[in-house]
């Protein structure tokens, strides 16, 4: 894993954003994997200004979230479909059809969850995908004790990610208990991973993936066995890391 230290998130974010805008000038039709939550939107922003003052295309990229709440339909605002339409496809010249994200509202979500890992497969596997990290080291939402061999499945949300991620919603109460993730397995198959850490509550994290051993009682240490790994983590995020 290769570790970029940066003074703070604008700085991440701004890292970040050049590091992807040059992969999609050099590969057009690049398969970028993306994520949701607070790290990315920072970078998503400017990936769109990039768009709007030096028009970086993305009509022949293809993309892939790794995760969806279960229940939530696109139109929900606190849907991750939602999330990424307005915090990026939107404001892109992307083709929308060609941004993929799994569907919690399917009638059968184990049917889904296969067909999301295959339509991934079919389109060549993801080149790029960004990844951020849970204060309990989930990637995705594949909370610790998820098996290292998972593909796309379903998941309980463990209770401090339900809490972390209220903030987005009205309460507590409203937040999913239930998500559809891309495994560790297909996470790990991806060709490249580009791991954003923004902030002191990530600190912890950073040490134990920094530091720590490879187990699945700590999800993103698997991210060790991969063969091309970049880390841009923000002075809060790796204090204190030897
Ligand atoms: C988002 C995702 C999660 C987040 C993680 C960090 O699609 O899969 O793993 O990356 O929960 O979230 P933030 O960035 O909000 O701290």
């Amino acid at each position: 894993m290769k570790l970029i230290e940066v003074k703070d998130y604008n700085e991440m974010s701004q890292k970040a954003a050049e590091y992807i805008i040059e992969k999609v000038r050099n590969h057009p039709r690049i398969n970028l994997g993306l994520a949701t939550g607070g790290t990315p939107v920072g970078t998503y922003k400017i990936l769109i200004e990039d768009h709007q003052k030096n028009g970086t295309s993305y009509q022949e990229v293809t993309t892939f979230n790794l995760d969806e709440y279960i229940g939530l339909s696109g139109n929900n605002p606190n849907s991750y479909r939602y999330f990424m339409n307005e915090k990026l496809f939107n404001h892109l010249d992307i083709n929308k059809n060609n941004t993929f994200i799994p569907s919690g509202v399917a009638e059968d979500i184990q049917t889904e969850c296969l067909r999301y890992e295959q339509l991934i497969a079919q389109h060549g596997g993801v080149d790029l995908q960004i990844l951020g990290i849970g204060q309990n080291g989930h990637i995705g939402f594949n909370e610790p004790g998820t098996s290292f061999e998972s593909n796309t499945h379903v998941v309980d949300l463990a209770p401090s990610t339900i809490k972390a991620n209220a903030r987005f919603f009205d309460n507590e109460e409203e937040v999913p208990t239930k998500a559809i993730t891309m495994g560790i397995a297909t996470i790990m198959k991806s060709k490249e991973i580009l791991l954003l850490v923004s902030g002191e509550s990530k600190n912890d994290a950073m040490h134990k993936l920094w530091n720590g051993e490879v187990t699945e009682s700590f999800p993103a240490s698997i991210l060790k066995n991969h063969p091309y790994v970049t880390i841009i983590a923000d002075q809060a995020a790796v204090a204190g890391l030897k």
